[in-house]
């Protein structure tokens, strides 16, 4: 199968990676156009895809993701769509537009899908939500789904719901590395080494996590088993709450969504 890509910046370029790296397409069956400040032919030169210059290029494309800025989608979508074959599956990951907007511009040929997914698609441990054109067939909506699977774990939300899930997916790696940033600061100030206390919190991370999605143990349950009487932990949970770190995060992510 055949896919292509209309921009490869951050987005469309950790999408890239993780599609190769799960062997979904081979780089020569992917067809990749970027925009004009050489970003996408300095990752071609490290993945090997094909470049290319004209949506006519793309005819070959069952499945076409659009990762550019929110601002141009529909625009370039009006200019692509003279030369997206038919039941060519479209998977725009941009924000600002509803798949009935993308829909209208692409007639009813092309299979919409609006997915938001979240950087950790590079190494295929993606957070995608994503919203399937009310009458797609369901050979299409399983196509369009094994691909976004290969990028990682895939939920079907509504529209409605596709901003705030793009937020807490989406932006909070961001706000995970700022906290894991210090988390090693204060290991370095406790004389761990920078690079040794990266390593360890990374993989704590990694195992909290994988804790929290094996056992489905609210975290309230998982924060207590970590927390004997008079300890040191519940000494550090209070420091916490103490320094507002709850509301902190709460306020992020509203922020973030507004
Ligand atoms: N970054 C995230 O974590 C994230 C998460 C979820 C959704 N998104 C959405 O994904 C979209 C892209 O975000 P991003 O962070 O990847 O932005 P970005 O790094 O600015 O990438 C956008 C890319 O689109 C390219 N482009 C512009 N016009 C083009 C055209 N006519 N044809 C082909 N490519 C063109 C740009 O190329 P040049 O710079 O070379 O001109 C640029 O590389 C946005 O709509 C964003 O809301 C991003």
């Amino acid at each position: 199968m055949a896919i292509g890509f209309i921009g490869a910046g951050q987005m469309g370029s950790a999408m890239i990676e993780g599609l190769l790296n799960a062997k979904a397409v081979t780089p020569e069956q992917l067809f990749v156009k970027g925009g004009s400040s050489g970003t996408a032919e300095a990752l071609q030169q490290k993945l090997g895809f094909q470049l290319i210059n004209d949506y006519e290029d793309f005819k070959e494309c069952q499945i076409i993701f659009i990762a550019t800025g929110a601002k141009i989608v529909l625009e370039i979508l009006k200019q692509a769509a003279p030369f997206m074959a038919e039941n060519t599956i479209l998977i725009s990951v941009a924000t600002g537009h509803t798949v009935e907007e993308a829909q209208a511009v692409l007639g009813n040929k092309i299979h919409v899908v609006h997915a938001i997914p979240n950087t950790p698609v590079s190494v295929n441990e993606g957070m995608i939500g994503a919203v399937f054109a009310a009458e797609m067939p369901s050979s299409i909506k399983a196509q369009a789904l094994q691909v976004l699977e290969s990028l990682g774990k895939v939920e079907e939300v509504s529209e409605a719901l596709l901003g705030t899930f793009g937020t807490v997916a989406g932006c909070s790696p961001a706000f995970v590395d700022v906290f894991m940033e210090a988390l090693a600061d204060g290991a370095v100030m406790e004389g761990m080494s920078r690079s040794l206390a990266y390593e360890v919190v990374a993989q704590m991370l990694l195992g909290s996590a994988k804790l929290a999605i094996e056992t489905k143990k609210h975290p309230g349950e998982l924060k207590d088993g970590v927390t004997s009487p008079g300890g040191s932990t519940i000494r550090g949970v209070a420091a916490l709450e103490k320094n507002g770190f709850r509301y902190a995060v709460i306020d992020a992510i509203k922020q973030a969504n507004h």
